[in-house]
């Protein structure tokens, strides 16, 4: 049945234009499409009336009006490695190398055990769903039945997810790798072959070509996944410049190319589909080649403080035409969260800043803007998805400020705008606050889902 959702809708336009529409409403039909959006109306029947949809033909969706709520589009986690979750939290006084040979490498290899990745991958997309994060770019292992599971899962959930098999054929641990270039070409067609079996238009679930990063691929592997992408229009996935060894180490395995991103580019890995996490240490000219070729950075805000990676200069980036998301890069990320990963971002901007240079600082506006629209760019939908424009698909939560045990205390009296309580929501929320989320215009997760 078609949907009319009424009250306060929260969006974002453009990257400093966050829209705040107090009392509109937005129609919904059957495939969970948005076929219009009222600005200001009084009612949801009015709304319907007006775009002639008669009485009787569409449900109502109200956000409480006794309650401070309001409807936002689902956020994306452009970065996230699903495998790692078990690890939140758990990084010492580590860097990116050590990292994955001390905590990460050693988890991942336990997947091969199909009853770890069911309890992990289950709870992970559990966990993201009811943060509201509606679309997830997800790394698994290197193990083909694990992947294939937790696409299987996240269509089961309704959460749009990209799934990543991770391949790494060089420079990684005998016990977790691809034995052979032939292994990890195997089992990434299987992995391919297996999610467009269960979801042939890539509709919920789409495979993403994912070599781990270039320290840990052959270029033969990282060529041939070029190719791949090329001949099937996959998406891809992988790290670039995170931590300055990890630089070092990629010049001196890959001396064909001048540069990290000259490594991807060569191999025909660095196009409109590409999502680069990290980006913290680029040049100059390799930020003129990423805007070039169209590819995405997914700026993980958390993991790069954690691991003492250092601070994506998110502002350069999108100065020069670059796409930029939200990462949680859970476990280099120590939160599942997007709202706490925008937090981050925020601060990050704010560090950078303190160097001297007001211009790198981001607004409330402009990380909601990443952690949604800015998402949907890095991940080839902005077409359909990240905000409530018609024509493009309900993935939305509900969010309210003031429900039981939320972390947010509201003085209504103090707060004269409706961006105060954005700006609330943003500092002190949590999922205790994402009361309804749905994806497709299916109802899939929210604490009024689960209780
Ligand atoms: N580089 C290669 N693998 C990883 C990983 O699992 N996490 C992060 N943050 N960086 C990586
Ligand atoms: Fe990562």
């Amino acid at each position: 049945m078609r949907t009319v959702y009424f009250g306060t809708i929260v969006h974002s336009l453009a990257l400093a234009d966050l829209q705040v529409l107090p009392s509109a409403a937005v129609g919904v039909d059957e495939d969970g499409t948005i076929e219009f959006l009222d600005p200001n109306t009084r009612s949801a029947e009015a709304s319907a009336e007006k775009h002639s949809w008669p009485v009787g033909s569409y449900s109502v969706v109200s956000s409480d009006p006794a309650s401070v709520s309001f409807f936002f589009p689902g956020f994306f986690d452009t970065h996230i490695h699903a495998s790692q979750y078990p690890n939140v939290g758990l990084f010492g006084k580590t860097t990116l190398l050590d990292w994955l040979n001390s905590y990460t490498f050693p988890l991942e290899s336990s997947f091969a055990d199909l009853k770890v990745a069911d309890n992990v991958y289950s709870r992970v997309i559990a966990r993201t769903l009811g943060n509201g994060t509606t679309t997830a770019a997800y790394y698994a292992t290197v193990h083909t039945a694990g992947t294939n599971l937790l696409a299987d899962l996240a269509l089961k959930a309704g959460q749009r997810a990209f799934i990543g098999r991770c391949c790494m054929d060089a420079n990684s641990p005998d016990y977790y790798c691809d034995k052979t270039l032939e292994d990890a070409q195997k089992a990434t067609l299987e992995v391919i072959e297996h999610i467009t079996k269960i979801d042939p238009n890539h509709d919920i679930v789409c495979p993403i070509l994912t070599p781990r990063f270039a320290a840990s691929c052959s270029k033969e592997l990282l060529c041939w996944l070029g190719k791949l992408s090329t001949n099937t229009n996959l998406p891809v996935q992988t790290h670039i410049s995170e931590n300055m060894l990890e630089v070092e180490l990629v010049k001196s395995m890959h001396t064909f190319a001048d540069s990290y991103a000259g490594v991807y580019d060569k191999c025909g890995l660095l196009h409109d589909q590409t999502i680069l996490a990290h980006a913290v240490h680029l040049t100059d000219d390799e930020r003129a080649l990423i805007a070039k070729r169209g590819s995405g950075i997914a700026h993980c805000p958390a993991s790069n403080s954690a691991l003492t990676s250092g601070e994506t200069r998110v502002k350069w980036l999108l100065d020069a035409g670059v796409k930029v998301g939200l990462g949680t890069d859970v476990s280099g990320g120590f939160t599942p969260s997007i709202l706490h990963t925008a937090r981050q971002a925020l601060l990050v901007s704010r560090h950078l800043s303190m160097e001297g240079d007001e211009s790198h600082k981001l607004s409330i506006e402009e990380v909601l803007h990443l952690a949604t629209v800015g998402g949907a760019e890095v991940c080839g939908l902005s077409n359909k998805l990240g905000n409530f424009l018609p024509g493009k698909k309900w993935d939305a939560q509900l969010i309210t400020l003031d429900c039981k045990n939320s972390p947010v205390d509201i003085f209504p009296w103090e707060l004269k705008t409706h961006e105060d309580l954005v700006a609330k929501w943003l500092f002190n929320g949590d999922d205790r606050n994402v009361t309804k989320v749905w994806v497709d215009g299916k109802l899939v997760a929210g604490t009024a889902f689960t209780s």
